[in-house]
């Protein structure tokens, strides 16, 4: 028997979420209550990874002197739009995602062994950390906030503690707030559907 026939976003969500949306670059002075990074979570956890992974891990940046720290190893095209956002936080990848099997793969006691190589686990969280992170930027998107993934920083001057006390990459940093549409350029074109989509 047919399943019954799914709704659809509406165009004003399809707008709100990608096709309007719009990377900052740069701020209004609207606070933001680090409360929704809860509510973003709680969306963003329920995208797909490879076997329920999940391996994302987030760092927020709450006191001024991780703040500093952060602005340190960011380049200079970034350093404003890091200092002046209402949140920040570090996007990283955990490679000891298998420990959590027994919680996120019930189903199959033997996953966790079946991950042995460090450098796999390795490819595998940033694969999966980085289609999170991409799950993360469209429920910012969906609970009414602008946010920008940043990989402009000198990753070799990260500190550890930003970084978990597991065995995790560096994903990207994330600055949230809400975007000064005034200082936003015109939207760069896409690549047209003939350019990217082909049928073998
Ligand atoms: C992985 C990744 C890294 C990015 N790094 C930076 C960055 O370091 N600094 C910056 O200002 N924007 C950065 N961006 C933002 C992109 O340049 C921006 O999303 C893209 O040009 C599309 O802009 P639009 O959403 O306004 O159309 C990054 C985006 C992604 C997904």
């Amino acid at each position: 028997m047919a399943s019954p026939p799914r709704p659809v976003l509406s165009d004003e969500a399809l707008d709100l979420i990608l096709r309007e949306a719009r990377t900052p670059v740069a701020w209004t002075d609207e606070p933001v209550d680090p409360a929704i990074v809860r509510e973003i979570f709680e969306t963003a956890k329920y995208g797909p990874t490879m076997m329920n992974s999940l391996p994302l891990r987030l760092t927020v940046v709450q006191s001024p002197r991780a703040r500093a720290d952060l602005l340190d190893l960011m380049s200079p095209v970034n350093k404003e739009l890091v200092a002046t956002a209402p949140l920040v936080a570090i996007v990283s990848a955990d490679r000891d995602f298998h420990e959590t099997f027994a919680i996120t793969w019930p189903h199959d006691p033997a996953a966790r062994d079946k991950f042995p190589d460090h450098e796999q686990r390795g490819h595998l969280a940033r694969m999966n950390a980085t289609l999170q992170l991409a799950y993360l930027i469209i429920a910012a998107r969906a609970h009414g906030l602008d946010i920008v993934p940043m990989t402009g920083y000198s990753s070799t001057r990260i500190p550890p503690r930003f970084l978990g006390d597991g065995d995790e990459d560096l994903i990207a940093v994330v600055a949230l707030g809400h975007a000064d549409d005034a200082a936003t350029r015109p939207r760069d074109p896409r690549l047209p559907f003939e350019r990217v989509v082909r049928f073998a």
